[in-house]
Formats: C-alpha cells, sequence, structure tokens
C-alpha cells in the first residue's frame, strides 16, 4: 500500500477498499506462513498490516468484513493438524434443566438396573467446566499423544501443545501400561482478562470468552503462542485404559490426583436425588467466586460395574447427565425480524437484535421458532407468555443457555409503541417467492419450490459437507455459497461436488488461477473430495438431509439395513402405511410413522430420487459393521424380547444384546433370528412358534450369552 494515509483521514470508500486489500494480504500471508511454511512478510510487515486493519475497522465499525483478518486470531487453518482416531470415542452428556429431570434420571438408572427401593445407588457431582475436552495418552507412562474431541471418533494432534500446560503432566510414573486421561482445558478469568489486554495491545481482537480464548489457544499451529497462553486442565474421565484403575469413579478420579492432574476439589459423593440437587446449589452459590467459567453440574454413577452395564447411548453415556445452570438474559430492541429458509424448506424467523451481551457474549440474532412462538401461542394452540405476541420495535428478553442459538423468551408490552402492528407472518417464500403451506398440525411454514428455491438447495450442499455428513475438509458452509453463484465451475447439487474437478480441468480459467485460490488449494480441495468417495453408509444417509432423519436415526438405519442396496431397495419397494417393507422400516427401535414417511418419500418423489442416483454413481458406499465383541454368539441376530424379564429390565436386555453385536426389533417377522420370552409372552411367542423362529427363555438367553447381572 503505498503513500499511505493516516486512519483518521480515511473516507469511508477508501476504508472499505483498503478492508478488502488487507483481508486479501493478510490472508495470503497466513497462508504463507501456516501452509507452506515460508513467510513473505517480515513480522514487523505483517503485525503493522493487522494493526492498520484493526484500527479502520476501529473508526468504521460497520465496515467490518465477514473474513476480516481480526476474527482469524488463533483460527489456525484446520488442515494444518493430523488427525488422530480415539481408541475409546468421546462422548458428550446428556442434559437435565429442572429438579425434576435429575429425579428422572436417577430412576431411571434404577429402573435399567432393576434395583430395588433400598438397594443402594452412589453418584458423583463435580462442576461442568466450561472449556474443551482433551484426550490424553499416555503409553508406560509418558505423555505420547493429545487429542481434541473432534466428531466423538477422530480429533486433532494437538500434543505440542498439550506439552506446553504446566499442569498436565509429561511422565506418570507408575501407571497403566496404556492410559488415557481425559478432561477439560479452560482458562482462568484472570488469566482471560491479561490475555485480551495484550491481545488489544497488540492490535489483536480481544476473545469473547474464555473458553474461546481456551479452544483458539490449544489449536494453535505453533505451539510456542500456545505456551504463551496460560492454559489449564481438569482431569475427570477417562479413555483407553490397560488396567481398571479402581472400582469406583471417584477412586479414578483420587488416582489421577496421585498421578499428578488437577482434579476439581468440588467433586463429591452423593446418595439421592437430594444430594445430588443440594451439592448442585452449593457449587451454584461457588460458582462467582471460583476463578473460571462453569455452566452446569456433571453427575455420574460411582460404582463403575454399574457403569459398564449401564453402557452408553449413541453419543452419550446412560450413567451420566449434565445438570445446567438457568441461562443467562438480557434485555434489548428486536430491530427486525427475517425469515431464514432451511434445507427442508422451512421458513424460521429470526430476530434481529440491538447488540446486547448474554453471559460475555455479543448476542445480535435470536431464533423466534415459528409463526405460532410470535403470535404467543404453542404448538398446541395453548396461551405463551400470558398471549404477548412479539413485534418489531418491541423491548425483549434474550436468554442463552450454553451453546445454543439464543432464544427470546418475553417481551416488555409496556414499552411497545402505541403504532406497533403486530407481525404478519409471509405466505410466500422470501427466496424464491413460491407459496409457503403449513400443513394441519405442523407448527412450521414450508416453502413449496423444492429444489427451485435456491435457499433449501444452498442448505441441503452445506448440510451435505457438514461435519457429520461428507465432512469434506475445505468445503465448508463458505466455500458452498461461492460455487452455488459460481458460473463457471457451480455446484448445484451434492453429485456436482464430485464432478468438480473434471469440471475445472475443462475450463479456461483454473480454479488456482482464481482469487482466493493456488495451486496447492485447489488441488488440497480436490484429494480431499475424491477421499470421501468412499464413505459409510450412516453418514450418507445423514448427508441426504431428509427431513426428520438425524445422525442417530442415520446410524439406527444404516445398522438395521447394512448396506446401501439393501437400504434402497427396502425404501423403493416401500408404501406408506403397508406392506412388509414398511413394517420393517417401523420394526426398527427408534423409526416411528413420520420419520418413515419422510424415507419413503426421498426414494419415491421423481426429483429427489434423480438426485440421489446421480450421486452414488461417484461414490462407494462402506457397509455398516455392527461393533461386536470377537466370539459373540449373537452378532448379526435379529432378536426379539416378550414377556416380563426377571432378571434385568427390558431397557438393559436390549443394551446387552446391542453390545454383543445384535440387533433388536419391537415386533416379530421372517426376519429375526432368535425370540428370548418370558412369563405372559402372547402374540409375539405365538407368532415365532408358527414361523418356527427359535426362541429361549431369559435363563436360556443369559447363559448363551454369559451375561448373567
Ligand atoms: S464427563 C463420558 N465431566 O462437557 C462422559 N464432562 O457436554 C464424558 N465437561 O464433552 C464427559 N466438565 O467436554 C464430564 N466434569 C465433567 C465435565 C465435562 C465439562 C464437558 C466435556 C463434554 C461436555 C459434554
Amino acid at each position: 500500500m503505498a503513500a499511505e494515509k493516516p486512519v483518521e483521514e480515511l473516507t469511508r470508500d477508501e476504508a472499505t477498499r483498503e478492508l478488502i486489500v488487507l483481508a486479501r494480504v493478510i490472508g495470503q500471508a497466513n497462508t504463507a506462513y501456516h501452509a507452506q511454511d515460508a513467510p513473505e512478510l517480515s513480522d514487523a510487515a505483517y503485525d503493522a498490516l493487522r494493526q492498520r486493519n484493526a484500527a479502520i475497522e476501529a473508526r468504521f465499525a460497520d465496515l467490518k468484513r465477514s473474513d476480516s483478518p481480526s476474527d482469524q486470531v488463533g483460527a489456525t487453518p484446520r488442515e494444518g493438524f493430523a488427525k488422530v482416531k480415539h481408541a475409546v470415542r468421546m462422548m458428550s452428556l446428556g442434559n437435565a434443566f429442572t429438579d425434576e429431570n435429575v429425579v428422572e434420571f436417577t430412576a431411571r438408572i434404577r429402573k435399567f438396573l432393576g434395583l430395588k427401593p433400598d438397594d443402594r445407588l452412589d453418584f458423583t457431582a463435580e462442576p461442568k467446566i466450561d472449556g474443551l475436552s482433551l484426550s490424553l495418552r499416555y503409553e508406560d507412562g509418558v505423555l505420547t499423544q493429545a487429542a481434541t474431541r473432534g466428531d466423538g471418533e477422530v480429533g486433532e494432534n494437538v500434543t505440542d501443545n498439550a506439552y506446553t500446560i504446566t499442569n498436565i503432566p509429561h511422565e506418570i510414573p507408575g501407571a497403566p501400561k496404556i492410559l488415557e486421561v481425559r478432561g477439560e482445558v479452560y482458562m482462568r478469568h484472570q488469566d482471560f482478562e491479561a490475555l485480551n489486554k495484550r491481545q488489544i495491545a497488540a492490535g489483536n481482537k480481544p476473545f469473547a470468552n474464555p473458553r474461546n480464548a481456551a479452544a483458539g489457544s490449544l489449536r494453535q499451529l505453533d505451539s510456542s503462542i500456545t505456551k504463551s497462553r496460560p492454559l489449564r486442565f481438569f482431569a475427570y474421565a477417562w479413555g483407553e485404559i490397560s488396567d481398571p484403575l479402581a472400582k469406583t469413579q471417584f477412586d479414578a478420579i483420587q488416582h489421577f490426583a496421585d498421578f499428578g492432574f488437577s482434579v476439581n476439589p468440588l467433586l463429591a459423593l452423593c446418595r439421592t436425588s437430594d444430594d445430588l440437587l443440594k451439592q448442585y446449589r452449593w457449587i451454584e452459590e461457588q460458582r462467582a467466586t471460583l476463578g473460571y467459567d462453569i455452566d452446569g453440574v456433571v453427575y455420574k454413577v460411582n460404582d463403575l460395574g454399574f457403569q459398564a452395564r449401564l453402557g452408553f447411548r449413541s453419543t452419550t453415556p446412560r450413567w451420566a447427565i449434565a445438570h445446567k445452570f438457568p441461562a443467562e438474559i438480557a434485555h434489548t430492541l428486536l430491530e427486525d425480524i427475517e425469515i431464514q429458509v432451511g434445507r427442508t424448506g422451512a421458513l424460521s424467523p429470526v430476530a434481529r437484535l440491538k447488540p446486547v451481551t448474554v453471559g460475555g457474549v455479543v448476542v445480535s440474532n435470536a431464533t423466534l421458532h415459528n409463526e405460532d412462538y410470535i403470535a404467543g401461542r404453542d404448538s398446541k394452540g395453548r396461551l405463551i407468555r400470558d398471549g404477548r405476541d412479539i413485534r418489531i420495535g418491541d423491548w425483549v428478553e434474550v436468554y442463552r443457555a450454553g451453546d445454543v442459538i439464543p432464544k427470546i423468551r418475553d417481551v416488555d408490552i409496556s414499552k411497545r409503541s402505541p403504532d406497533s402492528k403486530p407481525y404478519i407472518f409471509p405466505d410466500k417464500c422470501p427466496e424464491c417467492g413460491s407459496d409457503a403451506l403449513r400443513e394441519a398440525g405442523d407448527s412450521v411454514s414450508r416453502c413449496t419450490g423444492g429444489l427451485i428455491c435456491p435457499a433449501q438447495a444452498v442448505e441441503k450442499l452445506k448440510h451435505f459437507v457438514s461435519r457429520g455428513a461428507f465432512d469434506i475438509e475445505g468445503l465448508g458452509a463458505k466455500q458452498i455459497e461461492a460455487f452455488f453463484d459460481d458460473e463457471q465451475l457451480p455446484i448445484h447439487e451434492p453429485d456436482d461436488i464430485f464432478t468438480l474437478q473434471a469440471r475445472d480441468a475443462k475450463n479456461l480459467t483454473k480454479l488456482k488461477n482464481r482469487d482466493g485460490w493456488g495451486d496447492l488449494s485447489a488441488q488440497n480441495l480436490f484429494a480431499a473430495i475424491a477421499e470421501k468417495r468412499k464413505i459409510p453408509l450412516n453418514r450418507l444417509i445423514f448427508a441426504l438431509g431428509i427431513r426428520h432423519v438425524g445422525d442417530s436415526s442415520a446410524t439406527l438405519l444404516a445398522g438395521h439395513y447394512g448396506s446401501w442396496q439393501a437400504l434402497e431397495e427396502n425404501l423403493k419397494k416401500a408404501t406408506i402405511g403397508e406392506g412388509p417393507e414398511w413394517q420393517d422400516l417401523l420394526s426398527i427401535d427408534g423409526v416411528g410413522a413420520v420419520m418413515a414417511t419422510a424415507l419413503v418419500t426421498a426414494f419415491h418423489q421423481a426429483a429427489s430420487r434423480a438426485s440421489i442416483d446421480r450421486l452414488l454413481q461417484h461414490l462407494t458406499v462402506k457397509n455398516a459393521v455392527i461393533a461386536s465383541p470377537p466370539g459373540s454368539p449373537v452378532a448379526g441376530l435379529v432378536v426379539v424380547f416378550t414377556g416380563t424379564l426377571k432378571q434385568m429390565s427390558r431397557a438393559e436386555a436390549k443394551a446387552t444384546a446391542e453390545k454383543l453385536g445384535a440387533r433388536v426389533t419391537g415386533s416379530v417377522s421372517a426376519k429375526t433370528d432368535l425370540v428370548i420370552a418370558g412369563p405372559g409372552a402372547g402374540s409375539k411367542a405365538k407368532k415365532a412358534a408358527e414361523l418356527g423362529i427359535r426362541t429361549l427363555s431369559e435363563q436360556e438367553w443369559l447363559e448363551l450369552t454369559g451375561s448373567n447381572p
């Protein structure tokens, strides 16, 4: 930039142009530094550019770009870290929001374990640290690997950075041969404030909260930066372990302390739900003086034998729950209501708010759910907020619980202007102009434009490349939007992703020669796409973005059908509401008529089927493998439980069968391999007899599987 004008003298137009140039130049310098390991600028020149960018943004706050280099502090390129497959999946936690939820949690566990009212069941209670989780692997007592959670299965290798965290031991004398210690990386308030002061002094953007600061610091490619950031670690769980540490959760954590880890001093043992709630209140009272952020209390079953029996649902343990603190609230002005169109065509109203800080984060958008919510009714037509509607120009109460999108709870009618008008929900799609229809009994209006609606198409694509779906490195929401509008190299439907490289080869202007791209980044993108031509069945099902089919349903479907061929054949043959294929679909525990209808529809509608067919030409689908321990006598069998079970609850029987690789369904059909019939078994046992299906008593089942509780 020649003859630099002082920032105070820039006109708006000059500032706009200069911010564009700065974003590009700093972006290139970042890439050169991180990805290509060949810095183009001296550190001083680089810092000067960043400072100028920050100064212009400070003067013209509204001109700040969405790709501003100020926001890229700490956000190192994702491709910079190697991937690590976790030996044991990193789970998340189910949530409790009310005392009642906690009582239900303990009751559910007692029922699952078949405990009598007097049988003892202990829990631990400890703060839920608001940071990010980290898994530390020790082999022969030496720290060999540290990985972030990632999607739970695969995380990022941040070993060098973990080494710089002072309260993580590098060596543990006397540790089991393999030991994976898991816990939370966080930043203390005082350290966070000092870091932000340094950030501002250096012309960098301050972090919004300690959690962002911790995440940004841990995910630095250059570990000397991480080292300069005061991170800390609390150990609270474990992954793979060669010898059990203890018989209880509480004792295991004491071992962590003996090994030299920091463990939370507020960890306590509790007996009843009342004890848990007391400990919750106690921790809540301490919250303001702890010096680090916590966002709830985690309860865990103390007996590790019970934990093993309880096991896991798809992503959360049955033996633990997070009791969240109440959401933080703030008041602000509702400046506008905008309608966003999602991938299934749902019209979602979004509140544009006068920016306000809620629990340390600046909030300027909140969800308004749907038409009824705005009007002051719930989905059943009952009044909410005593029937107060929400209008543009209203003074509203915003709240935010954890990571989720902020919501609007209430509205202050006393501050409403006399000429404000009720909000009228649109009956046309704001993106494509098609009619928006609301079916009877549905709270959501939907655009009827299908794939002609650009918003639906883009959102479908964003979903397709998202984390739980194809997760294509370098092809995120931002790139999808750009390719969608790209005239030379468009991506309009999923199959276009897989023809991108071939189409680029035929174009005159190649991707690598375009602004913002280079040889390396284009090659990386093509390689990342090629890598995903082989895709696990569950990810593919989820990626299709069929209504009501989330990632855990996709996993259920994949487990049930096993292969794409089987799934496709069944869904193409199925008719809604009747026939063996329909019954087969409904026999999957967790699939109801609503989801089944959406699935069958997706495979019958001409346009969506054609789109699926085109996509599949480019893919090799990996069959679902149902994990089962070696030598399991029931691996792959389809099993039905019926009648009363005496030794285990139905829930535990089902969970055990699934752990052994069996598939549990609710109804007997020709596909059933085994029926376990307790006393009182009726029509299902009869049907099994008619079909000649092997039937066992509960005792015989326990002997076969060696799973006496
Ligand atoms: S236990 C299998 N304990 O909360 C159970 N998690 O919402 C593993 N977290 O991913 C988690 N404090 O990052 C556990 N005392 C605590 C925790 C805690 C914070 C985080 C953790 C987890 C997330 C789930």
